[in-house]
């Protein structure tokens, strides 16, 4: 039997949140009222070594979320335009735009969205749609071992994993050779340029979530000059920043960070998470060599590569939504390829938060969106308050919420009660819906999808699912 933990949308005020956050000895910071000029609303200015000073009007950001809803070619499709619409009425001061391939085969799904020449008009369209004065950046992505750009996964590797290869089907055929990474390398300079052309005022050189260059920094096994030691494992991200520097100056570079990584965990008895193997684990970038524990050394070390690159902007996130969830986005419901929660989803929120604040505070030249914060609920916004206020983030980033709920940071900076029954619950749809070739949306929250023919399918989906974790 999985254990049920108390769900946020009961906890009646700000008080009760801290009280369960007390009684888990967890130390995060909560408002009791919220301050519409305060903290949330401050501008700020980061500082990139090409692009110099740009500035964000408030401390609210849309965190990327892909959507497995393109064309099979790359390009936006209606429901990209709608998703990307609304951000642009959210009132965030910064969207950070989603996870996009820099080629065809390292997409994450047939449906993702592509960089190239033939779909940049569409990308730039995209970009164009948002609020005046939002600053915006694309965030660059060669899906690696998630790599699927058809119907079935076609994974590339740095390394072998113990674990995880069984899980993709991937061998020695699968691993990047350095002269392909010399070309990958090209790639990700060449769809800047265009990201450039097409508006933005960065670019993220994407580091997280088990995709490629997340895979990379823990490729100490990895031979050659993309392996090895730090200096080696970030000589692609070096070669990169330093192609944008020539080729797109004016571009700012940001990097989103798996700032930690945890074993790959799988279903055990009643359907709970549990960590698949044991013994030592060299495999979690920020990981302490056990698979369960945290250590920030080398992520200090990277961050440091990063000032000395002239990158200014950071988004720390953790883990992977593939082999570790409850990591990476706690929900109270499982999506249908994972488990149920093995702890109450506020540990995973507060160790999210706890490692943000600790490289916030490191590296004050930074400035750093934080992650995780949708399972808060009602009380998001307390919390991220809190958090700004005492130097435990640069900026609340916003994921699943800004898909059930995109005005709620309009609704917060002028002061009016939050619309409850749009507050994002994490029954996790929008996960479970493309884990099952389905479009990704808000189906239980957002009218749009509650209507979508899709909506059925996903609804079978989900009882199968519920079966096989209980
Ligand atoms: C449907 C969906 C798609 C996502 N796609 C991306 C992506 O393209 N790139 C990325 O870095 N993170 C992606 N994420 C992770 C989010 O950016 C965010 O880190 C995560 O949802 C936790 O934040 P939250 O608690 O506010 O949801 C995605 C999350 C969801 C729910
Ligand atoms: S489907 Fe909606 S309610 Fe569920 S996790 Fe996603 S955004 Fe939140």
């Amino acid at each position: 039997m999985s254990v049920r933990y108390p769900q946020v949308k009961k906890l009646g005020s700000p008080a009760e949140l801290r009280d369960r956050f007390a009684e888990l000895g967890l130390d995060v910071p909560v408002d009791d009222e919220l301050e519409p000029t305060g903290p949330l609303a401050a501008p700020l200015t980061f500082t990139d070594g090409s692009a110099g000073a740009i500035e964000v009007a408030n401390r609210f950001a849309v965190l990327p979320m892909e959507g497995w809803d393109g064309t099979t070619d790359g390009h936006p499709t209606d429901l990209v335009r709608r998703r990307w619409s609304r951000f642009a009425s959210s009132g965030c001061g910064l969207v950070w735009g989603e996870a996009t391939a820099v080629r065809l085969d390292g997409r994450a799904n047939p449906n993702q969205l592509v960089l190239g020449e033939e779909t940049v008009d569409g990308i730039a369209a995209l970009r164009a749609s948002l609020a005046p004065g939002q600053v915006a950046g694309l965030q660059l992505t060669h899906s690696g071992r998630y790599a699927r750009p058809v119907d079935v996964p076609r994974p590339r590797t740095a390394y072998r994993h113990p674990v995880l290869d069984g899980r993709v089907g991937a061998g020695d055929a699968e691993l990047f050779t350095d002269d392909e990474l010399d070309e990958l390398v090209g790639q990700y300079v060449d769809a800047a340029v265009l990201a450039q052309q097409a508006g933005f005022e960065f670019v993220d050189v994407k580091h997280c979530h088990g995709y490629f260059l997340h895979e990379l920094l823990s490729g100490h096994d990895r031979p050659g000059p993309y392996g090895g030691d730090l200096a080696g494992r970030t000589h692609f991200l070096r070669s990169v920043v330093a192609g944008i520097r020539d080729r797109a100056p004016g571009l700012a570079v940001a990097v989103r960070l798996s700032a930690f990584d945890l074993r790959p965990f799988t279903a055990g008895d009643g359907g709970t998470g549990v960590p698949d193997g044991d013994g030592p684990y060299r495999y979690a970038f920020g990981g302490d060599g056990t698979g369960l524990g945290i250590d920030l050394t080398e992520v200090h070390q990277l961050l440091g590569v990063f000032e000395e690159l002239g990158i200014g902007l950071v988004s720390t996130t953790a883990g992977s939504p593939y082999y570790n969830p409850h990591v990476q986005r706690p929900a109270y419901f499982p999506p249908s390829d994972g488990y149920q929660p093995p702890e109450d989803p506020l540990v995973g929120v507060a160790r999210q938060l706890a490692v943000t604040a600790e490289l916030t505070a490191a590296h004050p030249a930074l400035t750093v969106v934080g992650s995780g914060y949708s399972y808060l609920q009602d009380w998001l916004a307390h919390v991220g308050q809190a958090v700004v206020r005492a130097g435990g983030a640069s900026m609340v980033g916003l994921g699943r919420m800004v898909l059930s709920y995109p005005d709620l940071p309009v609704d917060v900076l002028a002061g009016r009660p939050l619309q409850r029954q749009l507050v994002c619950r994490t029954f996790s749809d929008c996960t479970t819906a493309p884990r099952n070739g389905l479009v990704s949306g808000c189906f239980p929250i957002d009218p749009f999808y509650k209507d979508h023919p899709q909506r059925v399918e996903l609804t079978r989906a989900k009882k199968e699912a519920k079966a096989r974790l209980r």
